[in-house]
């Protein structure tokens, strides 16, 4: 199958200090991937990487068949890659329209209004309270915006930072099913993931990554399956 995303034994960080070593991990169209491991691993920094926030001490990035590995962040989001950072994912002072708007700046305004029209389909509440600020929304409803955000750019790939930390089981429930809607939509989704257990359950494949190094790449239901993984490297299945 097709790869969209392609990692090649990445070694990055920030400034001199390395936090993740000799990374490989492949993203094909259509799946999607989850990174799973505790906390302070590397994987924000894997993703980051991906995305052109850190410093790469080695290895390659390729992405759509482009080597993306020194090219600025906004080129690389004009080629198609959508992230989602873990924090601060939306602007609190901007309504759910404005947020939308900034998320699709990159766009002409034809095609930022028939986009926000598909996002407000995958996510109708945001329509109905399109002027409510979005600092005055609950978590689950902020992370929902922060994917629409992202999806306005119609991105060939969607990278996701831990999209239900903090959230209620039932919110994160409404979150994952969107995960999955966009993937059958045909968007490759790479998520790093807290809720292991849920996301091992949806995943095409999984990366365990643990002190920077990926421990186990398999399938979703190997690493819920083994119990020496669970146990050792997520401590919360
Ligand atoms: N901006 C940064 N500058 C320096 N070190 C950082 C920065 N962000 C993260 N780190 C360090 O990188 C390591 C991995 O962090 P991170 O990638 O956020 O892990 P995870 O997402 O798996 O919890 C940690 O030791 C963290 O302190
Ligand atoms: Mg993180």
């Amino acid at each position: 199958m097709d790869k969209v995303l392609k990692v090649d034994g990445v070694t990055a960080g920030y400034g001199n200090a390395q936090v993740i070593f000799k990374v490989n991990l492949e993203v094909a169209s259509r799946s999607l991937v989850v990174i799973v491991g505790p906390n302070g691993s590397g994987k924000s920094t894997l993703i980051k990487s991906v995305v052109g926030f850190t410093t790469i001490h080695g290895g390659r990035i390729l992405f759509d068949g482009r080597d993306i590995t020194g090219m600025p962040v906004e080129a690389r989001v004009r080629l198609g890659l959508g992230y989602v950072p873990q924090v601060d994912n939306v602007f609190p002072n901007l309504t759910i329209e404005e947020n939308l708007r900034m998320g699709g700046y990159l766009l002409g305004k034809k095609e930022l209004e028939s986009s926000i029209d598909s996002v407000f389909k995958v996510f109708p509440f945001l329509e109905e309270r399109r002027s409510q600020l979005a600092g005055t929304l609950s978590g689950g409803e902020r992370q929902m915006l922060a994917l629409a955000s992202c999806l306005i750019t119609k991105p060939k790939m969607v990278l996701l930072d831990e999209p239900t930390a903090q959230l209620a089981p039932r919110v994160a429930s409404r979150i994952f099913d969107k995960i999955v809607e966009i993937k059958k939509a045909g968007t490759p989704i790479l998520l790093v993931e807290q809720n292991a257990r849920r996301a091992l359950e949806i995943a095409d494949k999984a990366y365990v990554m643990v002190a920077g190094k990926i421990m186990f790449t398999g399938k979703g239901e190997e690493v819920l399956s083994r119990s020496d993984l669970g146990e050792i490297f997520l401590g919360r299945l």
